[in-house]
C-alpha cells in the first residue's frame, strides 16, 4: 500500500542559528512537492527560531521525557515540544538506547507521552553489527517492536524508523534486500500489534541516507519514507533526498 512518505532530517547535535538558514531551500522544496511530508528535528534551543524562519516546513524534536512535568532537571516534555510549534518527536534512537541506556520500557512510555501530548512519535528500531552477522536482526527489530510500541498508536500517532546501528554515520546501508526483509518484518508485526491501523503506519529507513541512494531504497516495498543524519544537515544534500521521495 502506498502511503505519504515522510523525509525527516535528524539535525542530533549539530546546527546553530546560523545554520537555519538551510531551511531556506528545504522549505522551497517541501512546498514544491505538497504529496509528502518533510520534517526536520534539530535541537531543542533551535526549534522555536526554526519555527519562525520556516512556518511551512514540519519540526520535531529528537527526545522528551515520559513525565508530563516535574522534578527532572535537564529534561523535555513532550507538551513543551508541542507548545514550541513541534509536530513529532523521534524516540529510541539507537545513540539515546547506548548513551543514555533507555530500554525498550522507556521508549514506550516515551512514546505514549509523545501521542498524549499530540504529537507523532516516530519509535526507533534496529540491530548491532554482530546481531546481524548472528542473523538476528529481524529477532531483534521484532523485539523492539513488542516493547516500545504504545497498544493505542495509530497510524496518525506513530511512525517507525529502522536503522541498523552499523550503517549509521558509516557510509554503509544493507542491500535493498535486506531492507525489504526487515521492512516486511516491521510491518507484520506493526499488524499483529494495533490490527488494521499496522497497515498504515509508516516505516522509515535511516542510516547513511544519501542523495546518491535515496531514490533506491526510497523504491523498497514498505518503506515509506527516510530518516536523515548527517545528509541532512545542508540543503545541497537534504534537498535532492526530499526530490527523491516526491
Ligand atoms: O536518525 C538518523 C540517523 O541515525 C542516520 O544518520 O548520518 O547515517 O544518516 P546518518
Amino acid at each position: 500500500m502506498a502511503l505519504r512518505k515522510l523525509v525527516a532530517g535528524n539535525w542530533k547535535m549539530n546546527g546553530s542559528l546560523a545554520a537555519l538558514a538551510e531551511l531556506d531551500a528545504i522549505a522551497v522544496a517541501a512546498g514544491a512537492h505538497a504529496g509528502i511530508d518533510v520534517l526536520v528535528c534539530p535541537p531543542f534551543t533551535l526549534i522555536p527560531a526554526a519555527v519562525a524562519r520556516a512556518p511551512d516546513l514540519i519540526f520535531g524534536g529528537q527526545d522528551c521525557h515520559h513525565a508530563a512535568r516535574g522534578a527532572h532537571t535537564g529534561c523535555v516534555a513532550a507538551g513543551m515540544l508541542k507548545e514550541i510549534g513541534a509536530a513529532y518527536v523521534i524516540v529510541g534512537h539507537s545513540e539515546r538506547r547506548a548513551d543514555q541506556h533507555e530500554t525498550d520500557a522507556d521508549v514506550q512510555a516515551k512514546a505514549r507521552a509523545a501521542i498524549a501530548a499530540g504529537l507523532i512519535a516516530i519509535v526507533c528500531v534496529g540491530e548491532t553489527e554482530a546481531q546481524r552477522d548472528a542473523g538476528h536482526a529481524g529477532i531483534v527489530v521484532s523485539n523492539h517492536l513488542d516493547g516500545s510500541v504504545p497498544p493505542e498508536a495509530t497510524e496518525v500517532t506513530l511512525v517507525i524508523s529502522y536503522e541498523p546501528i552499523w550503517a549509521i554515520g558509516t557510509g554503509r546501508t544493507p542491500s535493498l534486500a535486506d531492507v525489504a526483509e526487515i521492512h516486511a518484518i516491521i510491518r507484520a508485526k506493526l499488524i499483529d500489534l494495533l490490527g488494521r491501523a499496522g497497515e498504515r503506519v509508516r516505516i522509515v529507513y535511516g542510516g547513511s541516507v544519501k542523495p546518491e541512494n535515496a531514490a533506491d531504497i526510497l523504491s523498497v516495498a514498505d518503506v515509506d519514507g527516510v530518516l536523515v543524519g548527517g545528509a541532512s544537515l545542508t540543503a545541497d544534500q537534504f534537498v535532492p533526498i526530499v526530490e527523491a521521495a516526491a
